[in-house]
């Protein structure tokens, strides 16, 4: 046995080189500029010695190989920088597909990026049916496409169709999934998968040709067609302004397919130039802030054999069928059996979503899920949610009750909006095992739980709730307890002056349009009327107490038929769920629209900033991208400051403070950012 740091030979009976794949010190392998170049060393010494076959191998726990090292991506300067990286990559992957005796990667756990490029480049693609096992490309997601050879070798492989499917989500698939769309060979139990390695690298069995209808979508003559309709599928989710990379792609396979090496030629020379783009840095910034809002609930070990929800309504039954989902067991009480046999209900609605036809999958959840009109479930507790009507004195004698009931070590957890904290725990005789745990509705797509601290909060607490919050699959944001919390609060004024905006008399698909070109998935008018303007309403009441904000007219008198989306009527008209948009509408000023709706946002969270809502202005962005889908490729609102100049935002902000009144008056925060 020889080996490198990153790589150890190992040569069997029969001459196979089995080549184990180990980053040092890391809890996945990474390949990064290091080990790519260790490899292609590795494989040249093979050119002069040839083995019998090649097997590339995990020796990480239940992962493969996790892509290509982001930091080191993060530190290339210019477009001849980046082709020069990518050329490393290219090399290898072009040695390793000469290479003259078969190859075949054994895939067992994570799969992603240059981990399925590597494997591309091999004759064969073995992997585990394990549930660990996932194989993708999802670089799109980071603002480029894949950069190693893996746009060319995957359509080879599955055909266009389903490759560039693969690539323009960034969807990771299963192990039989990926047997389907022939990305893999083989797919078998983790028992029999060095065997199907084995078994491929000494028989080196003939590949099939794809399917006519595969190759007959990759002909000239069709591709413009294809590739139209592509494009038409990717304009509705991204701009190309924002988001070039997918356009970059189907601009690829359109122009080279017909030509594999020019093919990969391009793909390095797309990829540097799309790696040095502002938004494959802020995506890049943004797959780290997620990084970091997990870490925050890596500090407590917190083992949660059994939560307990409190009120079956539509926060407290989706958070109920959200911790099945996610293996927990779980009981959910609420006051009305009617209530609670509507929530059970739901959640088998919400696990046939989530498992798709799985039936197992939804069985096992469904059994761990039970209904507790009793609350029978409170003193088995590790973790109770409470999510019951915003009320301070009904869950003020809710927790008196339930108190006494509670493990020792149990913690308490508030889903409320609006309520202190500590005018909740001060009725309790632990009051510092209350916590806030704030998810955002709806509880199975908002990736965000805003975890709060209240003046009389245990810090052990505090990291439970947050460690529990990372273990349920959502991003936990440690958040002081003050009105409208961190997100709630930043978009309120956004929203408001939407909102006031129509009371002046400009068209809703105006504003919504001028904050959908800023790159909100969706515009405030529209997000007012699905969140519920009763809602909106008595969030922003509390709002404009605490912080002085007037409500607009239009939400003061609120009509009870005409509440936003579920009342099929709001600020539009709504028929099958969509709203009914004027197209033809118009606005001689729209981008003083747009900077309305966005300096309103940003000037709030520099107040947040000043205040230490979170711990520092990377939390701030992170909580605004994941709470409220703030247009990633800006990195954040504090971030957009920065790079845009604080100077040149401020000049727009005075201005519109001199026009429209003190609401736009600069918050001090500003003087604590300072522009790259
Ligand atoms: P909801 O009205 O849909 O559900 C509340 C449920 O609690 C009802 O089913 C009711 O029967 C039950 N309930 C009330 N008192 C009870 C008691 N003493 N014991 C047992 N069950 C009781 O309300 P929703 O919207 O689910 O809100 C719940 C909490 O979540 C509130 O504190 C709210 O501020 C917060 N929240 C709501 C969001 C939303 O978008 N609806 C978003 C984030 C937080």
């Amino acid at each position: 046995m020889s080996e490198t740091n990153n790589w150890k030979i190992e040569k069997d009976d029969n001459n196979i080189a089995w080549l184990h794949f180990d980053t040092p010190d890391a809890s996945a392998n990474l390949l990064a500029q290091a080990a790519i170049k260790e490899l292609n060393d590795i494989i040249k010494d093979f050119e002069n010695d040839l083995p019998r076959a090649v097997i590339i191998l995990s020796d990480k726990k239940d992962s493969f190989i996790f892509g290509a090292d982001i930091k080191e991506f993060t530190a290339l300067e210019n477009k001849e920088q980046a082709l020069a990286f990518m050329h490393k990559g290219h090399d290898l992957m072009n040695r390793l597909e000469a290479l003259s005796c078969p190859t075949v990667s054994m895939i067992h756990g994570t799969c992603l990026g240059g981990g399925t490029e590597l494997s591309l480049a091999c004759d064969y693609i073995v992997a585990s049916d394990d549930k660990k096992t996932r194989i993708g490309l999802p670089e799109i997601k980071l603002g480029i496409h894949p950069g190693y050879g893996g746009t060319a070798r995957s359509i080879e492989r599955c055909g266009p169709l389903a490759a560039m499917n693969m690539m323009l989500t960034g969807r990771a698939l299963t192990s039989r999934a990926a047997k389907k769309i022939k990305l893999i060979d083989e797919s078998v139990p983790v028992r029999q998968l060095k065997a199907a390695a084995q078994a491929f690298a000494l028989k080196a069995p003939e590949r099939k040709p794809l399917p006519l209808l595969a190759r007959l979508s990759n002909h000239s003559l069709l591709r413009p067609l294809v590739a139209w309709q592509m494009r038409k599928q990717v304009a509705s989710k991204a701009k190309k302004e924002h988001y070039p990379a997918p356009y970059s792609l189907i601009d690829l396979w359109l122009k080279y397919a017909d030509d594999k090496k020019q093919m990969l030629q391009q793909e390095a020379i797309a990829v540097a130039s799309l790696a040095t783009t502002d938004t494959a840095r802020n995506l890049v910034r943004v797959f780290f802030l997620q990084e970091k809002l997990k870490s925050q609930g890596k500090k407590a070990d917190f083992k949660v054999q059994h939560v307990h929800v409190i009120g079956g309504g539509i926060m407290g039954g989706d958070i109920a069928s959200w911790c099945a989902i996610q293996g927990y067991s779980v009981t959910v009480q609420d006051q009305s059996p009617e209530r609670l046999a509507q929530t059970l209900k739901h959640a088998q609605y919400s696990f046939g979503k989530k498992f798709k036809r799985d039936r197992r999958a939804i069985r096992d959840a469904s059994d761990r899920l039970l209904a507790d009109h009793r609350g029978v479930g409170v003193s088995r507790a590790d973790i109770i949610i409470e999510a019951i009507f915003e009320d301070r004195d009904v869950k003020r004698s809710l927790y008196e009750s339930i108190e006494p009931q509670m493990k020792e070590h149990a913690i308490l957890a508030t889903n409320t909006s609006s309520i202190k904290l500590e005018d909740l725990s001060s009725c309790l005789k632990k009051p510092g095992r209350l916590v806030g745990l704030h998810f955002f509705n709806p509880v199975a797509l908002m990736p965000l739980v805003e975890i709060i601290r209240g003046n009389e909060t245990d810090e052990k607490v505090m990291q439970q709730a947050l460690a529990f919050a990372k273990n349920i699959s959502k991003l936990p944001l440690a958040v002081k307890s003050s009105p409208g919390f961190l997100v709630n609060r930043i978009l309120m004024p956004y929203l408001l002056e939407a909102v006031t905006m129509v009371d002046e008399g400009i068209a809703p698909e105006v504003i919504d349009r001028a904050a959908t070109d800023f790159g909100m998935p969706m515009g405030p008018i529209e997000l007012a009327d699905t969140v519920g303007l009763d809602i909106c309403k008595s969030v922003a009441n509390i709002l404009s107490e605490a912080l002085g904000m007037p409500l607009p007219e239009n939400l003061k008198n609120l009509s009870d038929k005409k509440l936003g989306k579920k009342t099929g009527e709001g600020f539009y008209k709504y028929k099958n769920n969509k709203p009914l948009k004027n197209k033809k509408v118009s606005c001689s000023n729209r981008q003083q629209v747009q900077d309305r709706l966005v300096l309103r946002l940003l000037n709030e969270a520099t107040a947040c900033l000043r205040e230490g809502i979170v711990d520092n202005s990377d939390l701030i962005d992170a909580g605004v991208i994941f709470g409220t889908g703030f247009a990633p490729f800006r990195g954040g609102p504090l971030e957009y400051i920065k790079s845009t100049g604080v100077e040149k935002l401020s000049t727009t902000l005075e201005s519109l403070a001199s026009e429209y009144s003190d609401r736009f008056s600069k918050d001090e925060g500003w003087s604590l950012l300072s522009s790259d």
